[in-house]
């Protein structure tokens, strides 16, 4: 089986592209990153890349206009020809065109059970409505934010009197497991986009576990 290319989207600290690269790496996952592009020189994450040794492109978003910006995000994805671009705390909003263009290809993570909680601080809003159960969702993207069809969730508890920090911990560490695991269901062709929804075929036992875990 090919192994699939991947262009990781990042502007922030980086922990799930390490989480990718790891899995990658220790051969969990039949991927491998080609791409790491930032919209900010000094996001951790850029370091991150760069200590793994993957190709890393910064396009500053900082002074220039959404189209021009996505353009030449756009001209450094096509240069690598990925066979998914993921989302890992990529903190600009894509233009309809673009998400059109990589439909099927493009998969975000977002630290909430979806539905509840799309948007920003998706984690506070969980701990604020005192929900017991939270998680994370991977999903492809599609033109309303954090809406797109589901691959992938895990819930995490949250005990009475966790803080804030420590319920955002919890949901940052199910990421950790849930975005590698989505990429090798991709690779193995265990799940796919098709018009809009998810096609899941032959899941082994231990991925139906992750699809949903107490
Ligand atoms: C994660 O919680 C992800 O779900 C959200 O942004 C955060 C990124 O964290 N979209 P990191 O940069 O991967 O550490």
């Amino acid at each position: 089986m090919p192994r699939l290319k991947l262009a990781v989207l990042v502007s922030g600290k980086g922990t799930n592209l390490e989480s990718l690269l790891r899995a990658s790496r220790e051969g969990r996952m039949d991927a491998d990153v080609a791409l790491v592009l930032s919209n900010r020189a000094e996001a951790p994450a850029v370091q991150v890349a760069r200590q793994a040794g993957v190709r890393t492109v910064v396009v500053e978003s900082a002074g220039r206009s959404r189209e021009e910006h996505e353009r030449l995000v756009r001209e450094a994805l096509d240069a690598a020809a990925p066979d998914l671009v993921l989302l890992a705390g990529y903190m600009r909003i894509l233009t309809p065109a673009f998400i059109r263009g990589h439909q099927g290809r493009l998969v975000n993570i977002h630290p909430s059970l979806l539905p509840a909680f799309p948007g920003l601080e998706a984690q506070q809003q969980a701990h604020a409505a005192g929900v017991r159960v939270a998680g994370c969702t991977t999903h492809f993207v599609t033109e309303t934010v954090d809406a797109g069809p589901i691959l992938m969730q895990a819930a995490v508890a949250i005990p009475p009197g966790a803080t804030p920090e420590e319920a955002r911990l919890r949901i940052l560490e199910a990421e950790h497991r849930v975005y590698p695991a989505t990429v090798q269901l991709l690779a193995e062709g265990r799940a796919r986009w098709d018009g809009g929804k998810v096609v899941f075929r032959d899941l082994p036992p231990t991925t139906k576990e992750v699809l949903l875990s107490p």
